[in-house]
């Protein structure tokens, strides 16, 4: 039996980083997406096949007799998304009760490791591909909870945003807490953006531990600028409500000045987002864990020009619409 899921991609509009301690965050699902194909084996073998994640392919084999890595081929963020898959196949299993040997095959339309929730898309897919495999059915709901924790056990910090945005689609209001509030808004204007690459130098979990470790040496300092993150995820939800482009580029201008003083930026990312608002763009931020990655540009009408300023400045720019469609059950063949 063969499942294929796709998942999509995603930009943080808003409260990256100030999530992880319970402050609102908006997110949104792009056009462009992950799929994971699963198929069972008839031994133990777990074998992941990523082999077109814009970075050369790799083929990596793993047993539970023996535990270590076979790895044909090692490339730093292969690695990684591939703990993903590790995770989420054990976190499946013991929910289910069930396991089984599994080929597992990655394809992805974005970089990995970038700042797009290329690894909740993977722990999202691979959870979702790995339950109908294994004969059973979950809820979105379940599935998103199962990614999260998948994502907790192999970051250490994480907030539900990119699993729940790769599960569910769409523009999301995030709000961690004991009643964690997860709430689909009606998308009520365009938001057409540019998003802008750069190799990304460190991974998710360095950053958040990088920001964990300045909010525990200045509390009275990051407390309160985590909390201002916050407070522009709120008025970014109303602005968004009442199609106020304006106020959403402000509030993404603010928010990227405050992501910089917490250290999470850097000097590709900088570049971009400057050169992006001279070329035009009511707003421009970093999005995701940032130390490099991607950044977005919020430009009606000058997607050309931002795009261009982009280039110059060594990123390699993309358009990125705004997408309703969550995880998606491609095929399953028996
Ligand atoms: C990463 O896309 C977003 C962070 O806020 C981490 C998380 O929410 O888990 C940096």
């Amino acid at each position: 039996m063969r499942v294929t899921v796709s998942v999509p991609g995603k930009v943080s509009l808003f409260g990256e980083h100030a999530v992880v301690y319970g402050e609102p965050a908006l997110v949104a699902a792009i056009g462009k997406r992950l799929t994971v194909s699963v198929e069972g084996r008839s031994d133990k073998l777990i074998k992941i096949a990523a082999m077109d994640l814009q970075v050369p392919g790799v083929v990596l084999t793993y047993s539970e007799e023996r535990p270590e890595l076979i790895v044909e081929a090692d490339y730093g963020k292969i690695v990684g998304a591939v703990g993903y898959v590790r995770k989420a196949i054990e976190t499946v299993s013991e929910r289910l009760g069930k396991k089984g040997g599994v080929n597992v095959t990655i394809r992805s339309e974005m970089p990995v490791g970038a700042g797009l929730g290329t690894s909740a898309a993977v722990a999202v897919g691979t959870v979702a591909a790995y339950t109908l495999l294994m004969g059973e059915e979950l809820s979105l709901g379940e599935i998103a909870r199962l990614a999260h924790q998948t994502e907790l056990a192999v970051q250490g910090l994480a907030s539900p945003m990119d699993t729940s945005v790769a599960t569910y689609g769409g523009v999301l209001y995030i709000k961690p807490s004991a009643q964690q509030t997860v709430e689909k808004l009606p998308i009520n204007c365009e938001l057409p953006m540019v998003v802008g690459y750069s190799e990304r130098e460190f991974r998710t979990s360095d950053l958040v531990r990088k920001v964990k470790a300045l909010r525990e040496a200045y509390p009275e300092i990051v407390l309160p600028t985590l909390q201002s993150i916050g407070r522009i995820s709120e008025r970014a939800k109303d602005a968004l409500a009442s199609g106020d482009l304006d106020t959403l580029g402000r509030l993404m201008n603010i928010n990227h000045g405050l992501l910089d003083s917490l250290g999470v930026s850097s000097k590709s990312l900088n570049d971009m987002v400057y050169s992006a608002r001279f070329a035009g763009a009511i707003g421009s931020k970093m999005t995701g864990a940032g130390g490099g990655g991607c950044m977005i540009a919020l430009c009606p009408g000058r997607e050309v020009e931002v795009s261009t300023a982009i280039r110059i400045v060594g990123g390699m720019p993309f358009r990125a619409a705004v997408s309703d469609q969550g995880l998606r059950v491609e095929s399953i063949e028996s």
